[in-house]
């Protein structure tokens, strides 16, 4: 695999893959790892601002509604800014990363509910409790601000014909492609989800209905209700893009595949590559500029990895070691 890396190794790597090229009969496949952010998964990147615009209006304390990762980001940057951070969390989610949550010193508040209950009950807090409102839909221009600093770490290195986004609120995807618009480029921007069980997926192909089973694999995915969807499916049609929906056993084999090549991806976001192999066949195309955007396979608390082993920011920042991981796939 060769590395493909901003000026002071400060972004996430952009990595070509050609043994997944090889593998797949496609080129040129770039993976966008988000698993080496200090929390372990792309929603560092929202969170971080986030926690430093409440600390600039003054707020003592954030809340959000997560199914865990965010929760997690969003208390690491609130303690970082010495703000409080108050997380609801749906109390049947088995991401396991609470252990982490409360060492960075936020509440967990438990809701019997589904993620979309967390969300409004955490918003109700805020505004019961005077405290800043992270959640998605709540400030949907920081989202998009975090988000578009992918889209201008990918256009350092490449002009991708295509860009690959889990879907689940539809904030990343849409936060990315803003990105893009605001450097005059214009990726085909292509959402992978869990079929039937995304609300962006089923207004993308005019379908009704909830026929889908929650489970530790597609719960990322999950949505009654995407809160970016406007913004996610406006995003897809106005690119030329497209949505694909895979069920778990996809998400599972794609993410042995990623593993293969040294890439520990939640199992959700390794739908990115089954993305790319569908898209491939369905628009024929082959031999652009492909980006997948893969956030890292993190649980209890282990990850986030390239190569299997606990790859820290600074084992990042340390190149020898970087060569060394990067040789090996
Ligand atoms: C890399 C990546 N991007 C986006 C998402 C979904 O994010 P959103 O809720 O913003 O659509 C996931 C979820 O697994 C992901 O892994």
């Amino acid at each position: 695999m060769e590395a493909e890396k901003g000026p002071d190794d400060d972004e996430g790597p952009l990595m070509r893959v050609p043994a997944l090229e090889d593998l797949l009969g496609i080129s040129k496949i770039f993976v966008k790892f988000e698993g080496r952010n200090p929390t372990g998964t792309h929603k560092d990147r929202i969170a971080r601002l986030h926690v430093e615009t409440a600390k600039t209006l003054g707020f003592s304390g954030i809340t959000v509604g997560t199914c865990g990762n965010y929760g997690v980001a969003l208390a690491y940057y609130a303690r970082l800014f010495g703000l409080k951070a108050y997380i609801f969390v749906p109390a049947g989610y088995t991401l396991g990363r609470s252990e982490e949550m409360l060492r960075y010193g936020a509440r967990i508040i438990p809701v019997h509910g589904p993620y979309e209950k967390a969300v409004l009950e955490s918003r109700k807090f805020a505004v019961e409790k005077g405290l800043y409102d992270a959640n998605p839909g709540s400030h949907p221009e920081i989202d998009y601000l975090g988000y578009a600093e992918i889209a201008k770490e990918i256009a350092l290195r490449i002009n991708p014909y295509a860009v690959f986004v889990p879907v689940g609120n539809g904030t990343t995807l849409s936060g990315i492609h803003y990105g893009f618009k605001a450097l005059g480029l214009k990726p085909r921007m292509v959402g992978v989800t869990t079929s039937f069980g995304n609300q962006v997926l089923r207004e993308f192909y005019g379908v009704d209905g909830n026929d889908f089973a929650e489970t530790e694999f597609n719960e990322p995915l999950v949505s009654i209700v995407s809160f970016d969807r406007d913004a996610a499916l406006k995003a897809v049609n106005e690119s030329g893009g497209y949505i694909f929906g895979f069920a778990d056993d996809t998400a599972l084999y794609y993410a042995s595949l990623l593993k293969g090549v040294g890439i520990n991806a939640l199992p959700a976001s390794a739908l990115t590559l089954a993305g790319l192999v569908k898209f491939v066949r369905k628009f024929g195309v082959n031999g652009k500029n492909f980006v997948l955007v893969v956030t890292g396979g993190v649980k209890n608390g282990r990850g986030p990895t390239l190569d299997g082993r606990a790859l820290s920011v600074n084992g990042w920042k340390d190149r020898a070691r970087v060569g060394e991981v990067l040789q090996k796939v």
